[in-house]
């Protein structure tokens, strides 16, 4: 067992604490690999920001769960030498499983998600209160789900998702004893969260539930999955430099900073860093066709990313200054 405090990292007690009484949000970035970490890093670093490295099931299975570990790990020394620590979190994405839950907390996870969010009630209650119990135990935190978003790889848009039942929270969050419960509002996963005719506009957040939600457990952390806004000066680079990506659309920056300033604490983004590296990576091989270092189009591609974070500390969820 390693317990997260050996790697220098912390679990989201605290952070969220601040987060809800400063009324800001911490980012939650995914990350596979070196480049997206380093770019995390330093834009985190430079902001001044809290931030939390989440790591997905599949990135776990890509980028091997022993290198993930210790490249937290140097995370946290590379903050710390650069003459400003940042907390740092290490957070399971979307754990579907009380096996995998466990492995993560036994190899210096300070976090995770267990996602019931799709059983039946009774089932996601079950799941997630013994993910708890064992999590506790570590002093690891818990981020559970209630309501379903849209998926990652269909098309499907928000009308279609299975909006969080506020008269539910307060139930759920009593019997399982999370930390921070992730909410439906219409938000949905990956890149194509909502299909618009040109000069339409995404149907807007239903921060009415949201309300309704803080209502009924006030001072609880809210988290917002889902969350890129599918920049369109980034798709449409990439469909400028050979891609070929459908119109598409995502949460616009000024429903999520209204968000961030709210319950909601934590909001996970990955998509718009998976679009930023793509159209980094596609300018440089379209420019410079006889190009083949790795490092020259990986690292525009990291650049592209720390810039792409730095603005969503900055300009959405206003963490910056807060580390
Ligand atoms: O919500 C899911 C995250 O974007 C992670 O995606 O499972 O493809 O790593 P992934
Ligand atoms: P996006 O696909 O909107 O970036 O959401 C990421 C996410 O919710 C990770 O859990
Ligand atoms: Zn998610």
């Amino acid at each position: 067992m390693v317990h997260y405090k050996e790697l220098g990292l912390v679990n989201t007690k605290e952070l969220f604490h601040k987060a809800m009484q400063g009324r800001y949000a911490i980012p939650a970035f995914n990350f596979n690999n070196l480049e997206q970490l380093q770019a995390i890093i330093a834009a985190c670093v430079e902001t001044k920001s809290p931030v939390i490295l989440q790591v997905s099931k599949g990135a776990r299975q890509y980028a091997n769960q022993t290198l993930l570990q210790y490249m937290a790990q140097g995370a946290v020394e590379v903050a710390k030498q650069s003459g400003h620590a940042i907390p740092i979190v290490l957070h399971l994405d979307h754990g579907d499983s009380f096996e995998l839950a466990k492995s993560c907390i036994e190899t210096g996870f300070s976090s995770v998600m267990i996602d019931g969010s799709h059983l039946p009630y009774e089932e996601n209650v079950k799941l997630t209160k013994q993910v708890v119990d064992f999590a506790h135990r570590h002093d690891v935190t818990v981020e559970g789900e209630l309501g379903v978003l849209a998926g990652i790889e269909d098309e499907v848009s928000s009308e279609h998702a299975h909006y969080t039942r506020p008269e539910e929270v307060e139930d759920f969050v009593k019997r399982t004893g999370v930390d921070s419960l992730a909410i439906s509002i219409g938000t949905s996963h990956g890149a194509f969260k909502f299909k618009v005719k040109p000069g339409e506009t995404p149907p807007p957040l239903r921060f009415d539930i949201l309300e309704e939600i803080e209502r009924r457990i006030p001072g609880f952390p809210i988290v917002l999955h889902g969350a890129s806004s599918i920049p369109q000066h980034i798709v449409d680079d990439i469909n400028k430099y050979g891609g070929r990506l459908e119109d598409t659309a995502g949460v616009s920056e000024e429903q999520l900073r209204r968000a961030a300033k709210s319950a909601v604490c934590k909001i996970n983004i990955d998509s718009d860093g998976r679009l930023a590296v793509t159209a980094a990576i596609r300018k440089v091989f379209y420019e410079k066709p006889d190009e083949f270092d790795p490092r020259k189009y990986l690292g525009p591609a990291r650049d592209s990313l720390k810039e792409l974070y730095k603005h969503k500390v900055v300009h959405v969820l206003g963490s910056n200054d807060k580390a």
